[in-house]
């Protein structure tokens, strides 16, 4: 039998996790709406117009836009092609988007649900490990630029969330392992019970059909749902969610995003451990455990030596900063995030030095 499990945002939407969910949608699209337009990657094109053929046998106008696997989707020229199908099919208010796929489909597909007549609904169907956890969740929405990864974009929660892990089955191994950094990191920030997870049987977590892959999944998004719904627009407490994140993003950018996010921010939550070693924070075990938890999952733990000005400029240069202080979430304990602003130069090289290889 299936079970489905919902998770609460914050009273104002649901994310509801399990597997074979198609006919969980039209709740989730809400009352009123009459025209869905369905977002998917070249990638998904079978299960994208699955869900179309869905919705029009549920008595929906339903339109299948196809966009570009990945970062090539999440451009402006994409936008304007999808608003471009929206208006020609005349959504008005009242109707819905509905974005099948990872992080970008997602971030795309929201974003112009969000400007689109000034907000219209969009529920996500997130594909990937890392759209379940994180990208999906929590209501921002993005696209880049020719000067840097999502510089335009919107604050707009979606209707409803609908994580059928039955489609995480064809996302490649590396894809999968990526986004299973954002589930440690859920671990180290606020749920310990994710690392003991992992710890019983890496090599299972590893599999999107392990026996704990939907647990791990359920908690992480509490973790995040239980963050965000206070701090929608990250004035304050969502920031948490950014552990490893400041040096992760300075390696992607070094590494001009050839890097997938997944394995930078794995480097990035040991730099922060050890930085926060450093600075008398956190204990030796806590900081070994980081290491032993991703590299047992085969996340790497260390970067090129040489890299340090290119870095540092980066992480200056980080649209998370505020003005020229660096600030960075550390851990002082299991669960026990706080904020480390302005650390000496000298404690933020000899944490480099600590995963330098
Ligand atoms: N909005 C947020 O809060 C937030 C948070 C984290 C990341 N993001 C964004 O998410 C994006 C990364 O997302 P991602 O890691 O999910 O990658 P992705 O969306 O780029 O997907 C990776 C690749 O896998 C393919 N794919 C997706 N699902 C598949 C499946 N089930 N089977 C086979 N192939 C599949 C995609 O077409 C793509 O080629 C970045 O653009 C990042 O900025 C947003």
């Amino acid at each position: 039998m299936t079970t489905t499990t919902r998770i609460g945002v914050g009273g104002d939407y649901d994310v509801v996790v399990g597997s074979g969910l198609l006919d969980e949608l039209p709740d989730l699209l809400g009352a009123g709406v009459q025209r869905v337009l369905v977002v998917h990657p070249r990638a998904l094109a079978a299960t994208g117009e699955g869900v179309r053929e869905a919705l029009a046998a549920k008595g929906f106008e339903a339109y299948a836009a196809e966009v570009p696997d990945a970062e090539e989707a999440k451009t402006a020229q994409v936008a304007a092609f999808l608003w471009g199908v929206l208006g020609q099919a005349g959504f008005t208010r009242s109707d819905a988007v509905v974005a099948v796929g990872g992080g970008a489909t997602t971030d795309l597909a929201g974003f112009v649900a969000a400007t689109w007549l000034r907000g219209i609904r969009v529920v996500h169907v997130p594909t990937t490990l890392l759209g379940m956890v994180d990208a999906a969740v929590g209501g921002k929405t993005g696209i880049n630029t020719p000067e840097g990864k999502n510089l335009v974009g919107a604050f707009h929660p979606p209707a409803g969330v609908l994580c059928d892990l039955a489609t995480l089955e064809t996302l490649p191994t590396n894809d999968f392992v990526a986004g299973l950094a954002e589930v440690v990191k859920c671990g180290f920030v606020a749920d310990p019970v994710i690392l003991d997870l992992v710890e019983s049987d890496p090599e299972a977590v590893r599999r999107p059909d392990g026996p704990h892959v939907r647990e791990l999944v359920e908690r992480s998004i509490r973790v995040k749902a239980d963050v965000v719904s206070t701090d929608l627009t990250e004035q304050g407490p969502r920031e948490v969610l950014n552990y490893g994140h400041t040096f992760g993003h300075a390696v992607e950018q070094v590494e001009r995003f050839a890097f997938r996010h997944g394995a930078a921010v794995s480097i990035g939550m040991v730099y922060v451990a050890e930085l926060a070693r450093l600075a008398g924070t956190l204990d030796d075990d806590v900081v070994d455990r980081h290491r032993s938890v991703l590299t047992s999952l085969g996340l790497p733990v260390t970067y090129r030596g040489d890299r340090w000005p290119q870095l540092l400029d980066a992480m200056k240069r980080d649209k998370k900063s505020r003005g020229s202080l660096l600030r960075f979430v550390v851990l002082s304990g299991l669960a026990r995030p706080t904020r480390l602003e302005g650390p000496d130069p000298a404690l933020l090289q000899a944490a480099y030095a600590e995963v330098s290889r």
